[in-house]
């Protein structure tokens, strides 16, 4: 059984992150996507509000599981079975970042493989930094992010 682990901020989980769970879900039998923590940084939500999000919008994915975790992601992948790590590539500046983070990792971690997997070109625009500053404004972000989060950011509001 492989097991995946799709980590983020997901504050909030947007339509790009979904495609990336969907994706990485259909290819390995076990998903876990997981909240890191990151405690110098304040975030829209909360990361038990984060879990509750990524939670309803994973529920038609039984092989998905989510977590959160305050910590190295070397740390958690040392506590856990994970047999690679999946990330999204929206851009150039993704990559550079994402290949730098994937090398770290892969040192921290005594070889664990990250996989890159390029964003769709739909959402390739989407990122969560750019739904909370529309959903500051009170714009629209439902074609940005799941129902599920759409509503909350309406709550919030
Ligand atoms: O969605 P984001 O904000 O781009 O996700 C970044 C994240 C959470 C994947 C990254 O910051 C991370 O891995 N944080 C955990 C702490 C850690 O291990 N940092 C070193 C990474 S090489």
């Amino acid at each position: 059984m492989k097991t995946a682990l799709y980590p983020g901020s997901f504050d909030p989980v947007t339509s790009g992150h979904m495609d990336i769970i969907r994706r990485a879900a259909s290819l390995f039998d076990h998903l876990i996507v997981v909240v890191f923590i990151n405690p110098s940084k304040k975030g829209l939500f909360t990361p038990e509000e984060r879990v509750t999000l990524l939670q309803q919008a994973c529920q038609d994915m039984p092989n998905v599981s989510i977590q959160s975790y305050g910590g190295l992601l070397a740390d958690y992948v040392k506590k856990n079975t994970i047999h690679v790590i999946i990330k999204g590539v929206r851009g150039l500046m993704d990559l550079e970042n994402e290949t730098n983070m994937a090398r770290a990792n892969k040192q921290l971690t005594d070889g664990l493989e990250t996989l890159l997997l390029p964003s769709s070109s739909e959402v390739e625009h989407i990122s969560s930094t750019l739904v909370r500053e529309i959903a500051a404004f009170h714009g629209d972000v439902d074609a940005y992010v799941p129902a599920c989060v759409a509503q909350k950011l309406r709550e919030h509001a």
